[in-house]
Protein backbone atom coordinates (compact mmCIF):
# COMPACT_ATOMS: atom_id res chain seq x y z
CA UNK A 1 0.00 0.00 0.00
CA UNK A 2 1.24 3.30 -0.86
CA UNK A 3 1.07 6.33 1.53
CA UNK A 4 -1.52 7.96 -0.67
CA UNK A 5 -4.11 4.56 -0.53
CA UNK A 6 -3.06 4.59 3.28
CA UNK A 7 -4.03 8.52 3.46
CA UNK A 8 -7.17 7.78 1.07
CA UNK A 9 -8.52 5.16 3.46
CA UNK A 10 -7.55 7.57 6.45
CA UNK A 11 -9.05 10.35 6.07
CA UNK A 12 -12.82 9.42 6.07
CA UNK A 13 -12.00 6.67 8.74
CA UNK A 14 -10.88 9.02 10.58
CA UNK A 15 -13.61 11.19 10.96
CA UNK A 16 -16.17 8.13 11.99
CA UNK A 17 -14.42 6.23 14.05
CA UNK A 18 -15.15 7.77 17.26
CA UNK A 19 -18.33 7.16 17.15
CA UNK A 20 -18.26 3.60 16.09
CA UNK A 21 -19.03 2.17 19.88
CA UNK A 22 -22.31 3.88 19.71
CA UNK A 23 -23.24 0.25 18.02
CA UNK A 24 -23.99 -2.70 20.31
CA UNK A 25 -21.28 -4.71 18.68
CA UNK A 26 -18.54 -2.16 19.22
CA UNK A 27 -19.67 -1.68 22.46
CA UNK A 28 -19.56 -5.27 23.35
CA UNK A 29 -15.58 -5.40 21.45
CA UNK A 30 -14.56 -2.37 22.79
CA UNK A 31 -15.53 -3.65 26.50
CA UNK A 32 -13.75 -6.44 25.90
CA UNK A 33 -10.73 -5.12 25.15
CA UNK A 34 -10.99 -2.69 27.81
CA UNK A 35 -11.28 -5.76 30.39
CA UNK A 36 -8.29 -7.50 28.91
CA UNK A 37 -6.00 -4.53 29.16
CA UNK A 38 -7.28 -3.98 32.61
CA UNK A 39 -6.64 -7.77 33.45
CA UNK A 40 -2.77 -7.19 32.07
CA UNK A 41 -1.92 -3.73 33.01
CA UNK A 42 -2.39 -2.93 36.53
CA UNK A 43 -4.47 -0.30 37.29
CA UNK A 44 -2.86 0.98 40.38
CA UNK A 45 0.56 2.13 38.14
CA UNK A 46 1.61 5.69 38.51
CA UNK A 47 2.44 8.25 36.67
CA UNK A 48 6.10 7.83 36.39
CA UNK A 49 4.79 5.48 34.01
CA UNK A 50 4.39 5.18 30.38
CA UNK A 51 1.50 3.44 27.92
CA UNK A 52 2.57 3.93 24.15
CA UNK A 53 -0.27 3.47 22.02
CA UNK A 54 1.32 2.13 18.84
CA UNK A 55 -0.89 2.95 15.88
CA UNK A 56 -2.80 5.03 18.58
CA UNK A 57 -4.69 6.78 15.66
CA UNK A 58 -7.69 9.15 16.93
CA UNK A 59 -6.51 8.49 20.74
CA UNK A 60 -9.83 6.79 21.26
CA UNK A 61 -8.32 4.44 23.48
CA UNK A 62 -5.72 6.62 25.34
CA UNK A 63 -9.01 9.41 26.27
CA UNK A 64 -10.49 6.50 27.66
CA UNK A 65 -7.46 4.61 30.22
CA UNK A 66 -6.62 7.86 31.07
CA UNK A 67 -9.75 7.84 33.10
CA UNK A 68 -8.44 4.71 34.61
CA UNK A 69 -4.37 4.77 34.79
CA UNK A 70 -2.68 7.53 36.08
CA UNK A 71 0.46 7.43 33.58
CA UNK A 72 1.55 9.24 31.06
CA UNK A 73 0.86 8.25 27.36
CA UNK A 74 2.40 7.97 23.97
CA UNK A 75 0.43 8.08 20.72
CA UNK A 76 2.41 7.06 17.13
CA UNK A 77 0.54 6.98 14.04
CA UNK A 78 1.20 7.46 10.53
CA UNK A 79 -1.89 9.11 9.72
CA UNK A 80 -1.90 13.06 10.17
CA UNK A 81 -6.08 12.76 9.72
CA UNK A 82 -6.15 10.70 13.20
CA UNK A 83 -3.55 12.48 14.54
CA UNK A 84 -5.59 16.12 14.07
CA UNK A 85 -8.47 14.19 15.50
CA UNK A 86 -6.53 12.96 18.35
CA UNK A 87 -5.27 16.48 18.96
CA UNK A 88 -8.90 17.68 19.51
CA UNK A 89 -10.36 14.75 21.43
CA UNK A 90 -6.89 14.50 23.83
CA UNK A 91 -7.80 19.00 24.35
CA UNK A 92 -11.59 17.78 24.92
CA UNK A 93 -9.93 15.12 27.76
CA UNK A 94 -8.59 17.84 29.20
CA UNK A 95 -4.84 15.10 29.25
CA UNK A 96 -2.58 17.40 27.38
CA UNK A 97 0.07 17.52 29.85
CA UNK A 98 0.31 13.40 30.18
CA UNK A 99 0.10 12.21 25.93
CA UNK A 100 2.42 12.92 23.77
CA UNK A 101 1.54 12.78 20.05
CA UNK A 102 4.35 11.44 16.96
CA UNK A 103 3.91 10.95 13.73
CA UNK A 104 5.45 8.60 12.38
CA UNK A 105 6.15 4.54 10.98
CA UNK A 106 5.85 2.38 13.28
CA UNK A 107 8.56 0.34 11.25
CA UNK A 108 10.92 2.53 11.68
CA UNK A 109 10.21 4.21 15.57
CA UNK A 110 13.11 7.00 15.32
CA UNK A 111 11.93 9.52 17.46
CA UNK A 112 11.66 6.87 20.21
CA UNK A 113 14.93 5.97 22.74
CA UNK A 114 15.57 2.03 23.30
CA UNK A 115 14.08 1.17 26.60
CA UNK A 116 11.79 4.09 27.31
CA UNK A 117 8.42 2.33 27.14
CA UNK A 118 6.95 0.47 30.03
CA UNK A 119 4.00 -0.89 28.12
CA UNK A 120 2.73 -0.84 24.84
CA UNK A 121 -0.73 -1.49 23.44
CA UNK A 122 -2.10 -1.80 20.45
CA UNK A 123 -5.49 -2.16 19.22
CA UNK A 124 -8.03 -2.80 16.24
CA UNK A 125 -4.72 -3.64 14.16
CA UNK A 126 -2.11 -1.51 12.96
CA UNK A 127 -0.37 -4.61 12.30
CA UNK A 128 -2.36 -5.89 9.71
CA UNK A 129 -1.62 -2.85 7.76
CA UNK A 130 2.42 -3.54 7.94
CA UNK A 131 3.38 -5.86 5.44
CA UNK A 132 7.22 -5.47 6.07
CA UNK A 133 5.52 -6.47 10.02
CA UNK A 134 8.89 -7.69 11.31
CA UNK A 135 10.26 -4.08 11.46
CA UNK A 136 7.43 -3.12 13.60
CA UNK A 137 7.88 -6.15 15.55
CA UNK A 138 11.51 -5.63 16.09
CA UNK A 139 10.87 -1.50 16.77
CA UNK A 140 8.01 -2.48 19.27
CA UNK A 141 10.68 -4.57 21.52
CA UNK A 142 13.82 -2.20 21.02
CA UNK A 143 11.90 0.66 22.37
CA UNK A 144 10.04 -0.99 25.79
CA UNK A 145 12.17 -1.63 28.62
CA UNK A 146 13.26 -4.52 30.05
CA UNK A 147 9.99 -6.52 32.15
CA UNK A 148 7.97 -4.05 29.99
CA UNK A 149 4.68 -5.32 28.38
CA UNK A 150 2.79 -5.72 24.92
CA UNK A 151 -0.44 -5.85 24.36
CA UNK A 152 -1.08 -6.09 20.10
CA UNK A 153 -3.99 -6.98 18.04
CA UNK A 154 -3.98 -8.16 14.52
CA UNK A 155 -6.94 -9.41 12.22
CA UNK A 156 -7.94 -12.38 12.85
CA UNK A 157 -7.39 -15.19 10.08
CA UNK A 158 -9.85 -18.08 10.60
CA UNK A 159 -12.41 -15.73 11.03
CA UNK A 160 -11.68 -14.12 8.06
CA UNK A 161 -11.74 -16.99 6.17
CA UNK A 162 -14.60 -18.38 7.58
CA UNK A 163 -16.60 -14.88 6.59
CA UNK A 164 -14.90 -14.91 3.11
CA UNK A 165 -16.97 -18.73 2.87
CA UNK A 166 -20.28 -17.90 4.29
CA UNK A 167 -20.91 -14.22 3.71
CA UNK A 168 -19.40 -13.49 0.47
CA UNK A 169 -19.21 -17.16 -1.06
CA UNK A 170 -15.85 -15.91 -2.20
CA UNK A 171 -14.38 -17.54 -5.57
CA UNK A 172 -11.85 -20.31 -5.44
CA UNK A 173 -8.78 -18.12 -6.35
CA UNK A 174 -9.24 -15.66 -3.52
CA UNK A 175 -9.78 -18.32 -1.22
CA UNK A 176 -6.57 -19.71 -2.22
CA UNK A 177 -4.57 -16.51 -1.94
CA UNK A 178 -5.94 -15.99 1.54
CA UNK A 179 -5.33 -19.17 2.60
CA UNK A 180 -1.48 -19.15 1.42
CA UNK A 181 -0.43 -15.15 2.10
CA UNK A 182 -3.16 -14.66 4.84
CA UNK A 183 -3.90 -11.88 3.10
CA UNK A 184 -7.42 -10.10 3.13
CA UNK A 185 -9.12 -7.14 0.92
CA UNK A 186 -12.44 -6.85 2.41
CA UNK A 187 -13.80 -4.32 -0.32
CA UNK A 188 -12.15 -2.13 -3.05
CA UNK A 189 -11.15 1.28 -1.02
CA UNK A 190 -9.83 -1.37 1.70
CA UNK A 191 -6.40 -1.75 1.83
CA UNK A 192 -4.69 -5.10 1.72
CA UNK A 193 -4.84 -6.65 5.75
CA UNK A 194 -2.67 -9.00 7.25
CA UNK A 195 -4.19 -12.04 8.79
CA UNK A 196 -2.98 -13.60 12.42
CA UNK A 197 -3.82 -17.09 13.81
CA UNK A 198 -3.00 -17.51 17.47
CA UNK A 199 0.04 -19.68 15.87
CA UNK A 200 1.21 -16.83 13.45
CA UNK A 201 0.67 -13.89 16.41
CA UNK A 202 2.21 -16.10 18.68
CA UNK A 203 5.33 -16.67 16.92
CA UNK A 204 6.28 -13.51 15.12
CA UNK A 205 5.81 -12.47 19.21
CA UNK A 206 8.70 -14.85 20.00
CA UNK A 207 10.98 -14.31 16.91
CA UNK A 208 11.20 -10.66 18.13
CA UNK A 209 12.32 -12.04 21.19
CA UNK A 210 9.31 -11.86 23.36
CA UNK A 211 7.91 -13.87 25.83
CA UNK A 212 4.44 -14.81 25.31
CA UNK A 213 2.19 -14.36 28.69
CA UNK A 214 -1.51 -15.03 26.45
CA UNK A 215 -3.49 -14.69 23.50
CA UNK A 216 -7.20 -14.15 23.28
CA UNK A 217 -9.35 -13.75 20.58
CA UNK A 218 -11.86 -10.39 20.65
CA UNK A 219 -14.72 -11.47 20.23
CA UNK A 220 -15.12 -15.06 20.20
CA UNK A 221 -18.81 -16.24 19.74
CA UNK A 222 -20.35 -12.29 18.73
CA UNK A 223 -20.29 -12.25 14.72
CA UNK A 224 -20.83 -8.69 13.73
CA UNK A 225 -23.48 -8.19 11.08
CA UNK A 226 -23.34 -5.93 7.60
CA UNK A 227 -24.40 -2.84 9.32
CA UNK A 228 -22.22 -2.83 11.66
CA UNK A 229 -19.31 -2.03 8.83
CA UNK A 230 -21.35 0.74 7.51
CA UNK A 231 -18.62 3.95 7.98
CA UNK A 232 -20.87 6.07 8.88
CA UNK A 233 -22.39 4.19 11.46
CA UNK A 234 -26.16 5.00 10.32
CA UNK A 235 -27.30 1.52 10.16
CA UNK A 236 -27.50 -1.28 12.85
CA UNK A 237 -27.37 -5.16 12.15
CA UNK A 238 -29.86 -7.20 14.23
CA UNK A 239 -26.86 -8.30 16.87
CA UNK A 240 -26.07 -4.56 17.74
CA UNK A 241 -29.75 -4.10 18.48
CA UNK A 242 -30.18 -7.31 20.76
CA UNK A 243 -26.63 -6.18 22.70
CA UNK A 244 -28.74 -2.79 23.77
CA UNK A 245 -30.65 -5.12 26.11
CA UNK A 246 -28.37 -5.00 29.29
CA UNK A 247 -28.99 -8.34 30.72
CA UNK A 248 -27.93 -10.06 27.28
CA UNK A 249 -25.18 -7.31 26.78
CA UNK A 250 -23.46 -8.57 30.04
CA UNK A 251 -24.04 -12.40 29.54
CA UNK A 252 -22.74 -12.53 26.25
CA UNK A 253 -19.64 -10.39 27.89
CA UNK A 254 -19.20 -12.66 30.74
CA UNK A 255 -19.13 -16.01 27.94
CA UNK A 256 -16.94 -14.17 25.85
CA UNK A 257 -14.01 -13.37 28.69
CA UNK A 258 -15.01 -16.57 30.42
CA UNK A 259 -13.16 -18.30 26.86
CA UNK A 260 -11.52 -16.54 24.89
CA UNK A 261 -8.12 -17.19 26.07
CA UNK A 262 -8.91 -20.94 26.13
CA UNK A 263 -6.27 -22.23 23.44
CA UNK A 264 -9.13 -24.24 21.62
CA UNK A 265 -11.26 -21.13 21.30
CA UNK A 266 -9.06 -18.08 20.80
CA UNK A 267 -8.17 -18.42 17.11
CA UNK A 268 -12.02 -18.33 16.65
CA UNK A 269 -11.38 -14.78 17.72
CA UNK A 270 -12.01 -11.64 14.68
CA UNK A 271 -9.35 -10.24 16.41
CA UNK A 272 -6.06 -12.06 18.11
CA UNK A 273 -4.95 -10.51 20.82
CA UNK A 274 -1.87 -11.37 22.58
CA UNK A 275 0.04 -10.56 25.31
CA UNK A 276 3.76 -10.80 25.69
CA UNK A 277 6.85 -9.46 27.63
CA UNK A 278 10.32 -8.59 27.15
CA UNK A 279 12.89 -10.22 30.12
C1 LIG B 1 -7.80 0.46 12.32
S1 LIG B 1 -6.90 1.84 12.89
C2 LIG B 1 -6.97 1.65 14.65
C3 LIG B 1 -6.72 2.92 15.39
C4 LIG B 1 -6.82 2.83 16.91
N1 LIG B 1 -5.84 1.90 17.45
C5 LIG B 1 -8.22 2.44 17.35
O1 LIG B 1 -8.38 1.35 17.90
O2 LIG B 1 -9.14 3.23 17.16
C6 LIG B 1 -5.23 1.42 12.50
C7 LIG B 1 -4.25 2.54 12.81
O3 LIG B 1 -2.93 2.08 12.49
C8 LIG B 1 -2.21 3.17 11.93
N2 LIG B 1 -1.10 2.63 11.14
C9 LIG B 1 -1.16 1.73 10.12
N3 LIG B 1 0.07 1.48 9.63
C10 LIG B 1 0.95 2.23 10.37
C11 LIG B 1 2.37 2.40 10.37
N4 LIG B 1 3.14 1.76 9.49
N5 LIG B 1 2.91 3.23 11.27
C12 LIG B 1 2.13 3.90 12.17
N6 LIG B 1 0.79 3.78 12.22
C13 LIG B 1 0.18 2.95 11.34
C14 LIG B 1 -3.25 3.89 11.09
O4 LIG B 1 -2.87 5.20 10.78
C15 LIG B 1 -4.47 3.80 12.00
O5 LIG B 1 -4.56 4.91 12.86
Amino acid sequence: MDKKEFDNFFKPYSKNVDNANKHGFWKLSDTLITQIIKDNIPVEIDENVVILDAGGGTGRWVCDLSKIYKSNFVIYDMSIDMLIKAKENIRNTNIENRVKLIEGDLRNMKSLKSESIDYIISIYSPISFIYEKEKAFSELFRVLKRGGKIIIMGHGFYNALASKINNYFANIKELELLDNKQIIKWGEHVPELNLFSKEIIENDLKQTGFILVKTYGVPVFVQPGSEDFDPKNATKSKISAALEHNDFFNKVFELEMKYNSQSTIANRGMNIFSVAVKQ
